[in-house]
């Protein structure tokens, strides 16, 4: 298991990993508050579905821990709980897990049984009630991710177009889902990294991921970390690498995380992923999408339903690092914004883009690995946990 945490938490007190800093300085915000975790979740100090939902699940309960419910009744308390979730549910729109664990904290604090409590002890209950399960979302996040990693490596063993002589696999990775996108391990780098630790990775390639950069800010940050074989790309080499059929450069796999998967498995995840799964299908590479259940979206049916977040025009236009002096060192205490582009120039900044069902191999979640049958949809109904 990585030492890497995004999320640090104990009952009363959450400490969130400040992401827009990496991978040059650690430094953890103390979210206590809505309104805190909002800003958090916004600014992308904290990203990766599962690990936002986390991030608001928690940061209310610790609001609730500090007595912020002031309700006289456990109506009252039911309702100002549901506007606080509410809330930070607008923080950011395409990701579905937030929707989820949000979905199941309202259904918990309606499931207390308050009959016979006065009430103080009613709100007192359903206080309690709300965060044992979002302490509960938090910890089986690990838990679930360590699945996917079984699985999605035992899946893409047995389907792998290629291998090393010695049976291993070279793989792709889109974006960050590692640790620091989740409370631990990760989904699709959590594939990787369970391919690593059981001796069965070539190599690993991770793409820039413009234009926020979590491939280069955050996974290979991982990667090295980790100390897995690994290489950055920029985005525009991914077809370049695909043609490339010799040693660790055949790749065997694109792995990748998911905001969102609707029910007939078309995917939103990190803007780029549509086009490697194009890329991927040309090159005859398998395209495995690793999500929770917590990121299936059943509701929706298809692609074409799913609000994408657009972003604003400086993500393009302009850059942040640390600064490099001429000895070539990295500055850590020194950051700078630097422009990129003409400051006027028309941007359009999707977060993220859908890639169609057909273009996708796998799904694997934490309770298994779902295919399609030939070119038909995928079907989620017999994997999902009977609460979504
Ligand atoms: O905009 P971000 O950084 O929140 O986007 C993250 C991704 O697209 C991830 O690939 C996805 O959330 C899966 S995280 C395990």
């Amino acid at each position: 298991m990585s030492g890497l945490q995004a999320i640090r938490y104990t009952r009363g007190k959450l400490d969130v990993l400040d992401q827009l800093r990496l991978p040059h300085e650690n430094h953890y915000d103390q979210v206590s508050t809505s309104e805190e975790a909002f800003d958090c979740i916004k600014s992308m100090r904290v990203r990766g579905a599962p690990a936002i939902a986390i991030v608001a699940a928690l940061a209310h309960g610790v609001e609730l821990h500090n007595g912020s419910c002031k309700a006289s009744t456990s109506d009252e308390a039911i309702a100002y709980i549901d506007s606080r979730l509410d809330y930070l549910k607008e923080s950011r729109p395409t990701a579905v897990d937030l929707t989820n664990a949000i979905t199941h904290l309202k259904n918990t604090i309606r499931s207390v049984d308050v009959s016979g409590k006065d009430s103080s002890a009613a709100r007192s209950a359903i206080v309690d009630a709300y965060i044992a399960a979002a302490e509960e979302i938090f910890r089986k996040d690990t838990e679930t991710n360590l699945l996917i990693g079984e699985h999605g490596s035992k899946w893409l063993l047995e389907n792998a177009p290629v291998k090393s002589a010695d049976g291993k696999v070279s793989a792709l990775t889109h974006c960050n889902t590692g640790s620091l996108a989740t409370s631990g391990h990760g989904t699709a780098l959590g594939i990787i990294r369970s391919l690593h630790t059981a001796g069965h990775l070539y190599h690993a390639f991770c793409t820039e991921t413009r234009p926020y950069n979590q491939g280069s800010r955050l996974t290979a940050f991982e990667l090295v970390y980790e100390k897995i074989p690994s290489t950055l790309i920029t985005d525009s080499m991914a077809a370049a690498l695909f043609a490339t059929k010799k040693s660790e450069k055949h790749i065997a796999a694109v792995i990748v995380g998911a905001d969102r998967v609707v029910r007939n498995g078309d995917t939103a995840n990190k803007v780029g992923t549509y086009a490697l799964a194009v890329l991927a299908k040309y090159h005859g590479i398998k395209f495995i999408v690793a999500a929770p259940t917590t990121s299936i979206d059943l509701q929706t049916v298809s692609g074409a339903d799913i609000q994408i977040e657009e972003r604003k025009p400086e993500e393009l236009t302009q850059i942040s690092g640390a600064v490099v002096g001429k000895d070539g060192k990295v500055d850590v205490h020194r950051s700078e914004r630097v422009a990129t582009a003409h400051q006027e120039i028309g941007v359009w900044n999707p977060a993220f883009d859908v890639t169609p069902a057909e273009l996708i191999d796998a799904v694997v979640t934490e309770r298994g690995v779902v295919v399609k049958v030939g070119r038909g949809q995928f079907d989620f109904k017999g994997i999902m946990p009977e609460r979504w």
